[in-house]
């Protein structure tokens, strides 16, 4: 099962799939690691990993959709069965998210449906919910919008600040998508017109 990862940023996440792979908990071959940052720190993660990476900025690019089909060009030859968002900080548009229908995977720092898009600890300390956490989520045209995979939760405490409640989330988002990532490359995990099906049952 071929991965393709796309991150803006540190790629902690993207650190947390090789490292389940080094592990042998995760049987992917990680077949490119892309970024729209050249500074991204996830891309060094990758190449001292051996794994191939390639960068476009999205700055060079008139529109949306021209950036998104010169990322489907550059990662076609890859030939990802998953396209996982590990940190991507670029809305995607309708272009990118069809060619991969089914196939593209995100990750996000709240129990979706709540908290689509950014600050999402501040937003969860702010409505003094008792609870917080992460989400994984097949990718449709609605941002953070697509059908659900899995959710880890978190409890809030009451002394919880941004730092605190992100890092917490962020060990959670570290063991939840690998072992998402690992259904995909068991064939377990599949879109349908019917929602998300795990070995062939609704989620
Ligand atoms: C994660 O919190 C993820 O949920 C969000 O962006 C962050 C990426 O962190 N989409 P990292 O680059 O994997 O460290």
């Amino acid at each position: 099962h071929r991965l393709a990862v796309l991150i803006s940023g540190s790629g902690t996440n993207l650190q947390a799939i090789m490292d389940a792979r080094e592990h042998g908990s995760l049987d992917v071959e990680i077949a490119v690691v892309f970024s729209n940052r050249a500074n991204a720190a996830g891309l060094e993660r990758a190449s001292q990993a051996g794994i191939p990476t390639a960068t476009l900025d999205h700055r060079d690019y008139p529109s949306r959709e021209e950036f998104d089909q010169a990322m489907i060009d550059l990662l076609t030859p890859y030939a990802p069965d998953t396209v996982v968002l590990a940190g991507f900080m670029r809305i995607l548009s309708s272009v990118f998210v069809r060619h991969y229908a089914g196939r593209l995977i995100n990750i996000h720092p709240s129990l979706l449906p709540k908290y689509r898009g950014l600050n999402t600890h501040a937003r969860a300390l702010e409505a003094g919910d008792s609870e917080h956490g992460c989400s994984i989520h097949f990718v449709t045209e609605e941002l953070d919008g697509g059908p659900l995979i899995a959710q880890a939760p978190i409890s809030v405490q009451t002394n919880d600040t941004v730092d605190s409640l992100s890092k917490r989330v962020q060990q959670r988002e570290h063991r939840l998508y690998p072992q998402v990532l690992q259904w995909r490359a068991q064939n377990r995990l599949e879109l349908t017109y019917n929602g998300v099906l795990l070995d062939g049952k609704p989620l």
